[in-house]
């Protein structure tokens, strides 16, 4: 029995899980910038408040592209996804993003699941059989995918248009709307041939989703809410889930000689998979209502996410819902869309070797212009400046004059506050209040607002510092003095704390700094984190200035790619 769960109240577990890439191409900033960092974030946030928590992740490893791209380049498709998945995987490790598993859809428990997954729905009588007429290339015997038939558009007449959309006019397309359709394997034209599939008929659903979505999911993010209702409101249609292709899951019935499982049929089956190779006890996180499902994505997987596999998963009948689904918009490069085939992006294994241990400084930019609600623009310059002018100038300078301080007055011997002024304990109600709003935005998958407030604190200790100006009474008032020491180094403590989930090397240097182990997310907001006559170390920088330089080599680079 299906648990038609609206929001999950007080969650016992939580299974996070981020969209798996197709294994085709390495990781960009729009990737990261849209799915795995708020993720991370989230995930961080929950493990620091000791929730349990599987976080989930791999490589999306089927599909016709991999068929294509493997064609072009003379090898198989193995070698494509091999290749890819590593680069990807170990890009994500260096980053910090922190998957409890990375698999692949080319792993052996994978078509085991995905199979006995389809084989399940089919004994139950979950799908209808179609047979259609497709284009099939004669001389290689094979039938081809709508991209691997090419003719003119009936539209714009674009003499290049692919069998499922003119890229010229854009509109999508069937491949039997082409004019003079080619094959793109053998240049032939096509014959049209029979062949049969599997259908899930998404309009018995209907009603199912009407209520699901529509009525029980209204906190959803609007751009997810309302791309839901208007597929439902268009009315739904019978999906195939098998293709005519030689590379993916097998279809497991007799008689299905070269289908496979349709790529978005397995690839979300993923997610399970994954979570099965990572525990033994891996039921419990998709098929106990007390567990809270999200999933993490990018807008063009919305459909997938929100209605297809959730109709999947409600047709296999033992396992929950997602409680959640944050999708983001799409980030922008220097004001061009991202894209992989044009080489405008940045690649994320360039910048972990161009901007060696400067990992935060792209976690916070990215999350700063996270796209939550509207598409949104990275530029170089602006990457810089929030570098330079907020993580260093505000974060890294508040933090360093105060082990320095500490270190120059006390041989870094945390000093004992005395009385507190008005001032004091004004910052003492920041320390309280802000881990609170930070813990609140990120509940709400508002990142950007949960990012800020903690630089509010940031920004709290470096205007105190500023006001106090410790150094001119060190002569003077050494009892005010180490109160203000105490206290800023209260705020050191409390952000390594609220930080990590944002910025974890940062974290944990700071936590090196003042000689602390990692604290969770409860101790946050208390002013004794650092007890009185604990010894610090010397100050290390948490974060190095962005010069003119490497900027305009990164605009020569794109400079380039433009040509
Ligand atoms: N590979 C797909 C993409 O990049 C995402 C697959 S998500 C999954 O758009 F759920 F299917 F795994
Ligand atoms: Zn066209």
């Amino acid at each position: 029995m299906n648990f038609e769960q609206p929001a999950v109240k007080n969650p016992k577990r939580y299974t996070v899980t981020t969209a798996l890439p197709y294994a085709n191409g390495p990781i960009h900033i729009g990737h990261l910038a849209g799915v795995y960092v708020p993720a991370d974030i989230y995930v961080r946030y929950l493990r620091s408040t000791n929730q349990d928590v599987v976080f989930i992740g791999g490589s999306d490893e089927h599909g016709v592209p991999i068929t294509i791209k493997a064609r072009e380049l003379g090898v198989t498709p193995q070698d494509i996804v091999d290749k890819y998945h590593a680069i990807i995987k170990q890009s994500f490790a260096d980053l910090g993003i922190s998957f409890d598993i990375y698999s692949r859809t080319t792993a052996k428990i994978h078509h085991e699941t995905a199979s006995e997954f389809f084989k399940k729905l089919y004994d139950n009588g979950k799908f209808i059989e179609k047979t259609t007429e497709q284009y099939f290339d004669e001389a290689n015997n094979q039938f081809l995918a709508d991209r691997y038939i090419t003719g003119e558009c009936p539209h714009c007449h674009n003499p290049n248009a692919y069998g499922d959309q003119c890229e010229q006019c854009g509109t999508s397309l069937n491949a039997t709307d082409l004019i003079n359709p080619k094959s793109a394997i053998s240049g032939n034209t096509p014959i049209l041939k029979e062949t049969k599939h599997w259908y899930l008929p998404l309009d018995q659903y209907e009603d199912f989703f009407k209520k699901w979505i529509l009525e029980e999911h209204k906190e959803w993010k609007p751009n997810v809410y309302g791309q839901c209702k208007s597929w439902i409101d268009l009315g739904l249609q019978p999906r195939a889930v098998t293709r005519d292709l030689d590379w993916g899951v097998k279809v497991p019935l007799e008689n299905a000689e070269g289908k496979v499982l349709y790529v978005w049929f397995d690839a979300p089956i993923g997610y399970i998979s994954a979570t099965k190779e990572f525990r033994d006890d891996w039921e419990k996180y998709w098929k106990d209502k007390e567990t809270k499902l999200v999933h993490f994505i990018g807008k063009d997987n919305i459909v997938f996410h929100c209605i297809i596999f959730p109709a999947m998963l409600k047709a296999e009948g033992s396992y929950i819902l997602p409680d959640n689904v944050p999708a983001n918009e799409f980030l922008n490069l220097e004001n061009d869309k991202i894209s992989t085939s044009k080489n405008w992006a940045v690649w994320l294994h360039e910048y972990l070797q161009e901007f060696p241990n400067q990992q935060d400084a792209l976690r916070y930019v990215l999350t700063a212009i996270s796209p939550e609600t509207k598409d949104n623009d990275f530029t170089w310059k602006d990457f810089q400046t929030r570098n330079n002018s907020e993580l260093l100038a505000i974060f890294g300078n508040f933090v360093n004059r105060t082990v320095v301080l500490i270190d120059k007055y006390y041989e870094g011997k945390v000093p004992q506050y005395t009385d507190l002024t008005d001032l004091d304990k004004e910052v003492v109600e920041e320390i309280k209040t802000i881990p609170q709003k930070v813990a609140t935005s990120i509940e709400h998958y508002k990142f950007r607002e949960a990012l800020a407030e903690m630089m509010n604190l940031a920004r709290v200790g470096n205007k105190y510092l500023t006001e106090t100006e410790p150094w001119k009474l060190q002569k003077t008032e050494p009892e005010r003095v180490k109160t203000i020491l105490n206290l800023s180094l209260q705020i050191c403590a409390n952000l390594a704390i609220i930080c990590e989930p944002f910025l974890p090397f940062t974290a944990e240097k700071i936590n090196r700094m003042l000689n602390l182990s990692a604290q969770k997310w409860a101790e946050a907001g208390r002013v004794d984190l650092v007890p009185t006559g604990h010894q610090i170390n010397k100050a290390e920088h948490l974060f190095s200035k962005i010069e003119d330089e490497q900027i305009a080599v990164q605009m020569q680079k794109l400079e380039a790619a433009k040509k």
